[in-house]
């Protein structure tokens, strides 16, 4: 191996990743007076969280009556009984405090009449502990509300000194003793290693969506976090549960927000049928995700598809005034016209459900800290490790997120990792020793990367890896069609071993780069087909056709999963049943929350 120097960083604490989350909980370390370092891949708002369009859930009551109650109601019915109880309470609670927070902060929110936070409908969320009409929860800036929350979170955290380390590649977390001390970066533009040495290390990290053909998701969300935690020995959660949104752009996967339906957009047929009102006849267009990408499916496999090949839907908004368009969703008239070839004002855009969030990723409480589950005790915490956005699995989102519950997830468990790490990291302890034999075992597996010599191009295993995950845990799954996903996946993670690096330099080497990123990818991939064919039952984003019943009794369950290689081992942990408050403190009433029949 050839040999590599290393710069040691020492910080109290490291987040790598700069989305929502990493710079939320960097902002609320650094605002603690603790010595942060961030992370990422790429330039802080270039994260994936730029991206997010339609808005942040709080019951703020803006528009017309609501409650945290309500809101944490709609979670529970959203995740189809999978989330952690105590988790989707704090979401709830939090929400409001959260988003003022980011208004004082500086983001540009949309305004009512009143000046007021507008807010607007998305799907699942209800009034009346969903007997009443739609709520108006989604506080937007427009249809950019990533972008400004992202932009808004850079300049805060410049602002209270925490220090950013802008396209360095995390390699590997160090473990010692049994707890996380930092983790190993490449610097991509100048080739040069760091350890970053801390006492604690937050991974912010994202979701894994291109681990599937045709996603919203950024090129970058590799689920690199994830990978990481998959090769120390750590399980992630709930693997099987990935979100197709409704209304990806047909062809590009860009997305087109739900705020277009919460703004009076609707679905058409090639019979021109409104078709959701026959499926969710109360909240139509509006139902969760999970419900109308199903719908469309079945539209399409019935016939009734539209286009040439009758291969998808369409989404009307040409009968929205042009000014609603203008002031409230200029951002997607761009989209449909660049990626659709659509003049949204006059012909409806093609869509079609595409990948757009990973429910599962790492365990960990509601403050995020990353959760070892051993037989007796399903919730042991693992020392010096947090994880929080997509990366984490609190869990909040059970088997089926609500659109605009991933921005305020974001802020909200960022904003606890912050508050928790206040709690245990002390500025004044000793930094840990920097094991180095560790390091050199990191910086070995990476050199092998590099000098990989094998038959296949990255690019091609990775498009195998893709098709197979597109065809095979697709929207609907099957015995078969699962049963074939795992023995195509065990094959395709087994020819890593193959892969051919072409480009052996250490600066802007895209080629291992993209090595690097199929590696972390390839356990996300494995560990959410295994998952997938070992769950007998429906449940929210995971529809199999040979068991079409939630099994309440067998699985409710977070499921668990261990990657060594090409073996998953799979386990799991029970579902957090208790809230934080009784009904008696102003809680939740229990017999609310209680699982029944999900219908919109
Ligand atoms: O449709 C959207 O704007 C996406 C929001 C979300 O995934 O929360």
């Amino acid at each position: 191996m050839a040999a590599y120097e290393y710069e040691t960083h020492d910080y109290d604490v490291v987040v790598v990743g700069a989305g929502g989350a990493g710079l939320r909980a960097t902002l609320g370390m650094a605002e603690q007076g603790l010595r942060t370092a961030c992370v990422t891949k790429v330039f802080p708002t270039r994260s994936h969280t730029v991206a997010a369009q339609g808005g942040i859930a709080a019951s703020l009551s803006n528009m017309g009556p609501d409650s945290w109650q309500w809101h944490m109601y709609d979670t529970v019915k959203g995740s189809d009984w999978l989330g952690d109880t105590d988790a989707m309470e704090y979401l709830a609670r939090e929400a409001p405090k959260a988003v003022y927070e980011l208004e004082h902060y500086g983001v540009p929110f949309s305004r009512t009449e009143q000046g007021k936070i507008y807010q607007r409908p998305f799907g699942g969320h209800t009034t009346e502990f969903g007997e009443g009409p739609p709520v108006q929860r989604t506080c937007a800036a427009a249809d950019r509300t990533g972008h400004a929350i992202l932009h808004t979170l850079y300049g805060q955290s410049l602002k209270h000194n925490a220090e950013f380390f802008i396209e360095y590649f995390a390699l590997d977390l160090i473990m010692q003793d049994g707890r996380c001390t930092g983790v190993v970066a490449w610097k991509l533009d100048d080739g040069t290693i760091h350890v970053f040495n801390a006492k604690m290390t937050v991974l912010a990290t994202g979701g894994y969506g291109r681990a599937y053909f045709s996603a919203t998701s950024a090129h970058t969300c590799t689920g690199d976090g994830n990978g990481m935690v998959a090769r120390a020995g750590l399980p992630l959660q709930d693997m099987e549960f990935v979100q197709f949104h409704p209304t990806g752009i047909y062809g590009s996967g860009c997305l087109i927000t739900e705020g277009a339906r919460g703004e009076g957009g609707y679905l058409t047929n090639s019979n021109g049928e409104r078709f959701m009102e026959r499926y969710a006849p109360t909240y139509k267009d509006l139902a969760s995700r999970d419900v109308v990408s199903r719908c469309m499916t079945m539209e399409i496999r019935e016939g009734r598809g539209v286009g040439e090949h009758g291969d998808h839907i369409h989404l009307h908004l040409n009968h929205l005034p042009p000014e609603t368009l203008a002031l409230r969703l200029p951002g997607i008239s761009e989209s449909a016209r660049i990626f659709a070839g659509v003049d949204l004002h006059k012909e409806p855009i093609p869509v079609l459900p595409t990948v757009h969030y990973n429910m599962g990723g790492i365990p960990t409480n509601y403050f995020g800290e990353v959760l070892n589950p051993t037989p007796g005790n399903p919730d042991a915490v693992f020392p010096g490790l947090m994880a929080v956005g997509e990366a984490g699995c609190a869990s909040v989102h059970g088997a089926n997120r609500l659109g605009s519950n991933s921005l305020i997830d974001l802020v909200v468990f960022g904003r606890a990792a912050a508050i928790r790490a206040g709690e245990i990291v002390s500025p004044n302890e000793f930094q840990p020793a920097v094991p180095k034999g560790q390091i050199d075992q990191i910086l070995g597996r990476f050199d092998a990367m590099r000098h990989a010599n094998g038959a296949i191009p990255t690019p091609e295993l990775r498009l195998e890896m893709q098709k197979t995950m597109q065809a095979d845990a697709a929207v609907f799954r099957t015995d078969k069609t699962l049963a074939e996903g795992v023995e195509k996946m065990t094959a395709i993670a087994g020819k890593m071993a193959d892969l051919k690096v072409t480009d052996r330099s250490l600066i802007w080497n895209s080629d291992l780069m993209e090595t690097l990123e199929l590696a972390n990818l390839m356990p996300n991939a494995l560990t959410t087909i295994v998952a997938a064919e070992a769950r007998k039952e429906s449940r929210g984003a995971h529809a199999h056709e040979d068991y079409p019943n939630r099994d309440d009794e067998n699985w409710r369950v977070h499921s668990l999963a261990w990657v060594d290689g090409t073996k998953v081992t799979l386990g799991n942990r029970p579902v957090h049943l208790d809230p934080l408050t009784t009904h008696a403190e102003g809680g939740i009433d229990l017999k609310k929350i209680a699982p029944k029949a999900r219908v919109y």
